[in-house]
């Protein structure tokens, strides 16, 4: 009885030995322990067996069991060991993180071309005492046109393609003009020397040179004894500081309603000819009385100036249209 047991032991023992040696997971050495150490593993018969062995044998045949229970259990404990360090180390090679590639740059995001010359403007005016002031794009047409001096039936208005709204009365704005007229009213009866960016519209075909909406800088300084020399100082040193002292200056008469004398001023082109770079002029004391200003008392100039055209000029881009059709390959070369 008692040999019967212990052969089957034996063989048990060695084909457990031989499975286990055979195991290449953890998952299989776990299969092994449900096959032979588990409830209804292939020694539970074995224990079954025990109540039939002679009681004077009974102990060995015990003990031959539990050896037999031990020593797998121990055999199983090695073969986990095994193939859960063989498993780590696939599993550590697999997320092996390779720190001496270079790693992927990102590319940073940058400044328009046009906010980027509206800045560089701002910066030359500011360090002229110039404060940066922004108004509505959507205009009484009373704001953008009549308190301008440009009354509904004024041959000027031919010049500026209004895009006009349902709400009559009310325009988008052709100029920053306008913005003139809000300063004043606000300010008053304080001196003003601002300037004033910001989008305009103009409902025309597009080309090169032009756009249905494009960017405007005005300037306006008011005060007790602001002159034509002032003017002419303060738009000389902008083009000297935005383009190079080299540059000549010419102030050329002009014909503009809100503004009295006129002048439009060019720059030397460096190959013997002029570019024509903004409007300019006294403001026109009805303009000022408008304001709020008594023209007896206060005087004034002011610019306006096609940030577009300024950008165009200083990167040398020939099509206008580049700044509003979202290329990448444009964008980025500011
Ligand atoms: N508003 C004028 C234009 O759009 C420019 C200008 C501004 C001229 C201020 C004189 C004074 O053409």
């Amino acid at each position: 009885m008692l040999d019967t047991l212990k052969q089957h032991v034996e063989r048990l023992y060695h084909q457990a030995d031989v499975e286990l040696r055979q195991a290449g997971s953890s998952q299989a050495c776990e299969a092994l322990r449900v096959k032979y150490l588990g409830r209804n593993g292939l020694l539970t018969p074995l224990l079954q067996q025990l109540k039939d062995i002679p009681a004077d044998q009974k102990a060995q045949a015990g003990k031959l069991i539990n050896d037999l229970k031990e020593a797998l259990q121990a055999q199983l404990d090695e073969a986990t060991r095994r193939v859960t360090l063989v498993e780590q180390e696939h599993q550590l090679a697999q997320e092996a993180v390779d720190v001496t590639l270079p790693g992927r740059p990102r590319t940073l995001g940058r400044l328009h071309p046009i906010t980027q010359t509206l800045y560089e403007l701002y910066d030359i005016f500011g360090h002229m005492g110039f404060q940066i002031y922004e108004t509505r794009e959507v205009e009484l047409d009373e704001m953008n046109f009549q308190l301008l001096n440009i009354p509904p039936d004024h041959p000027a208005r031919d010049m500026h393609d209004t895009f006009y709204t349902k709400t009559p009365g009310v325009v988008l704005r052709t100029h920053t003009s306008p913005g003139q007229m809000h300063v004043m009213r606000e300010r008053r009866p304080h001196p003003i020397r601002v300037v004033l960016p910001g989008k305009c519209y103009r409902f025309e075909q597009t080309d090169a040179s032009h756009e249905w909406m494009f960017y405007q800088l005005e300037g306006l300084a008011v005060g007790t004894n602001v002159t034509l020399a002032d003017l002419k100082g303060t738009l000389t040193a902008f083009v000297h500081r935005c383009f190079g002292q080299d540059r000549k200056v010419q102030f050329r008469c002009s014909y503009f309603p809100f503004t009295e004398p006129s002048m439009e001023v060019a720059m030397s082109d460096g190959r013997g000819g002029w570019l024509e770079i903004l409007g300019s002029g006294m403001v026109h004391p009805v303009v000022l009385e408008n304001g709020g200003y008594d023209p007896a008392r206060y005087s004034g100039f002011a610019f306006g100036m096609g940030v577009d055209r300024i950008a165009m000029l200083k990167y040398g881009i020939d099509d206008i249209r580049h700044f509003y059709a979202n290329d990448q390959r444009f964008l980025s070369q500011f």
